[in-house]
């Protein structure tokens, strides 16, 4: 039977889609070296899949890990992170400033017997008086969703270790064209790879990049739990990541443009971008970021959220759509929509405003953006 990836014996330049379930045992000795670990080897989809062997190897790399775990979307790979690591009577720190599906599964936690301490990134400072010896996990978000807060990785992670305490953060904001999360001494790092990682709003995935140990833990949860991404969709990954590089450079290009421009502007009250030199993060920021600041940003529109409304009902070239790290710039108002799983008095209690939008720098030429950005303004 012909090698899947390499089928006419010279290797195809992009990774074969293998959409097969199951594969055939070429013998009951390779099917108990298989079994027994002694060779890799292909069984079922479920365990492990080549076209998504190829796109963890990759992202691997990417982050400096020695492997890397790709599942369905970024939110099972959070959840494939607490259901390997955390069992009931141990507590978690998480933020605030998080993507609102946490709160979700921090409800799912609690009722398994996870204590869970929510703090306000601004406070990372004070995490050390938040551990208790029941403490198991810190996992964060820098920047933040959705108002890019900066945690200090370095100085969290020297924290996490004198406490022996599993440090995770989330690299879907930052991405690792922008900082590397492991080299600052976090042991893991996850990713929504539904966003720049693909980029192109057409695809779901998650993504742990992790060490070998770690990668076998995590594997066992994703084989039990069925998390398994898609070979299709894997390849659409892959298939991204050929231009992650060009894409992460363009959109933290066009965040800093768009944040500079609308710092300046009278309808603009507040702007959370730590690429300007006056956000509180900025010095974290630079020390633990590079080639730029990512393509994040958000900013309080007017003084009502009915403001907020009315600009982003004018934009033309911005799409007023959730996700991120697309090719195309996107906008929404986390309030109604990244932030409605928490009840309505926590999506305000950590800075977010119902006037605040979070804006997805996409490729697009930058001037064209600020246009859109004026032209809506100047309507409201
Ligand atoms: C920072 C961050 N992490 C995780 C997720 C979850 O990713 P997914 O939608 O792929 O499950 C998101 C989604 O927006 C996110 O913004």
């Amino acid at each position: 039977m012909p090698d899947p990836l390499t089928p006419y014996g010279n290797k195809p330049m992009v990774t074969p889609i293998v959409n097969a379930v199951n594969y055939e045992y070429k013998s009951f000795d390779v099917l108990r070296q298989i079994t027994d670990g002694e060779i890799d080897g292909y069984t079922y989809h479920r365990d492990d899949n080549p076209t998504v062997r190829a796109v963890e190897k990759k992202i691997a790399r990417m982050e400096g890990s020695e492997d890397c775990i790709v599942c369905t979307t970024g939110m099972a790979a959070c959840s494939m992170v607490y259901f390997t690591y955390l069992k009931a009577g141990d507590h978690l720190i998480l933020f605030h400033d998080i993507y609102g599906a946490h709160y979700k599964v921090s409800l799912i936690l609690e009722r398994m017997g996870i204590e869970i301490t929510w703090l306000d990134a601004s406070e990372c400072d004070a995490i050390e008086r938040h551990i208790k010896p029941s403490t198991s996990m810190i996992f964060c978000e820098t920047p933040s969703n959705p108002l890019c807060k900066i945690i200090d990785i370095e100085k969290t992670a020297a924290i996490a270790k004198k406490h022996n305490i599993l440090f995770i953060v989330d690299n879907t904001f930052a991405t690792p064209y922008h900082q590397k999360p492991l080299e600052f001494g976090a042991h893991m790092v996850v990713h929504s790879a539904t966003k720049a990682l693909g980029g192109h709003n057409d695809l779901m995935a998650g993504a742990i990049a992790c060490n070998k140990a770690d990668y076998e833990k995590l594997w066992f949860t994703r084989q039990a739990l069925g998390t398994t991404l898609d070979a299709y969709s894997a390849s659409l990954l892959e298939r991204g990541l050929k231009t992650f590089d060009m894409r992460a450079e363009r959109m933290a290009h066009n965040a800093m443009a768009m944040a500079e421009f609308l710092k300046g502007h009278p309808k603009i009250s507040k702007t959370f971008y730590p690429g300007l030199v006056d956000d509180p993060g900025h010095a974290v920021a630079s020390r633990q970021m590079k080639n730029g600041f990512c393509g994040m940003l958000a900013f309080n529109v007017g003084n009502s959220q009915e403001d907020a409304k009315n600009f982003i009902t004018n934009l033309e070239t911005i799409y007023h759509a959730v996700s991120l790290g697309s090719t195309e710039t996107l906008i929404c108002i986390p309030y109604l929509t990244t932030m409605l799983y928490l009840p309505p008095e926590r999506r305000v209690g950590f800075g977010v405003e119902k006037n605040t939008v979070r804006l997805s720098a996409g490729i697009d030429k930058t001037g064209l953006l600020i246009d859109d950005l004026k032209q809506a303004l100047d309507k409201i």
